[in-house]
């Protein structure tokens, strides 16, 4: 009899109790005599994985070896080819290895939902099709997209992606259920998924503040993804953006000084609003500590004095700074609801509600803010 070889592939970044539930589901339902695990370095469809991939390995390691019954652990091996190539793997460069490793043996391929639904985009699949029978789970409510030659593996699966986890892990909620023990514990000892960000910013902001940057980050990840921005980098830029009112606001003139911050307006801003700093301070602290692209940076330094010109990602941030729902100043409540029907509307009109403020005040406004507006209302 030909011997029976299930193969698991997926990033697994991380991995979570809806890849485990399928890939047990397939154990028990194609009773394979081998079953291989196959982390990618990279999937060539997606971005560069968020955890380095030794640590994937280990959380794969403990999350869908360790977490097996006995009698499914025996049978199973974690093949790290992919990921120690450290480049793109094709599935059909995965495929034809273990082929030649496995020569007449009968292949199945189990995958997430997700990359299930993107099979048509990868590279051969003619190719794919004829080498192995195709297996997946529909996540309640998503089996769309997926191509109709995929064999579904009984069962009712947990709804959850690995992208929503890692938003989960980033805004400090909690995300235990969808994980394995040994996973949630590893993620928060090695402080993986931007815990270590969390935890910078819990030491070194007020509660309020750091209140206000969850909300923020929150808020503008929801907005990216109504507006078409990339999520990840709103959620970053939210968290990053008040970074600077860890400096007193006394302070702040002397930091800038220290640190050459290029403001326009510097010393006045320093004389008659020194707050108004910050925004440029946080973009240090965070280019420092090496994070953020320079799309995140820009969006965390135009935050309050707004610019010409403000990217997509600039404006999701400044409508969710201003909006986010921890606000509660009296226009409030109609921005966010603008927000999500017309964000330049919004833009519009937080910078109205930020200049009024100003104005009750007698405070001074930025020319920055002022050209802002001028254009606007133009
Ligand atoms: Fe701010
Ligand atoms: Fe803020």
């Amino acid at each position: 009899m030909r011997e029976k070889i299930l193969v698991l592939g997926g990033s697994f970044d991380p991995p979570h109790k809806g890849h485990l539930a399928l890939f047990l589901a397939a154990l028990k339902r194609l009773k394979p005599g081998l079953a291989l695990v196959v982390p990618a370095y990279q999937a060539p469809l997606k971005g560069a994985p968020e955890a380095p991939a030794k640590e994937r390995l280990e959380l794969t390691r403990l999350g869908l070896i360790d977490a097996l019954p006995a009698r499914f652990k025996r049978i199973v091996r974690l093949d790290v080819r992919e990921i120690l190539s450290r480049r793109k793997v094709y599935t059909y460069e995965t495929l034809r290895r273990l082929r030649q490793q496995h020569p007449g043996a009968e292949f199945h391929f189990a995958v997430g939902a997700d990359s299930a639904a993107s099979f048509g985009r990868w590279k051969n699949t003619r190719e794919l099709k004829a080498a192995c029978r195709w297996w997946s789970a529909a996540r309640p409510g998503s089996s769309e997209g997926i191509p109709k030659f995929f064999g579904k593996i009984p069962g009712k699966m947990p709804d959850i992606s690995s992208t929503e986890l890692r938003a989960m892990l980033a805004l400090d909620q909690d995300a235990k259920r969808w994980l394995v023990g040994s996973v949630a514990r590893r993620i928060q000892s090695r402080k993986l998924y931007g815990l270590a960000l969390l935890a910078d910013l819990k030491s070194s902001l007020s509660p309020e503040r750091f209140a206000h940057t969850l909300a923020v980050a929150g808020w503008a990840q929801e907005l990216a993804k109504i507006w078409g921005a990339d999520q990840d980098e709103a959620r970053l830029a939210g968290l990053l953006h008040d970074f600077g009112r860890s400096i007193p606001v006394p302070k702040m003139p002397a930091y800038a000084a220290a640190h050459r911050l290029s403001v326009p307006c510097r010393e006045d801003i320093a004389r008659r609003q020194p707050m108004l700093l910050h925004a440029y301070i946080s973009e240090d602290l965070s280019k420092r500590r090496g994070l953020g692209s320079s799309a995140v940076l820009q969006a965390v330094r135009r935050h309050t004095l707004g610019a010409q010109g403000m990217t997509l990602l600039d404006r999701v941030l400044y409508v969710a700074d201003a909006s986010s729902p921890d606000r509660s100043y009296r226009e409030a409540p109609a921005i966010r609801r603008l927000a999500q029907e017309d964000l330049d509307a919004a833009f519009s009109a937080c910078l109205q509600a930020k200049i009024s403020h100003a104005l009750s005040r007698g405070s001074w406004i930025h020319p920055l803010t002022v050209s802002l507006w001028n254009a606007i209302a133009a």
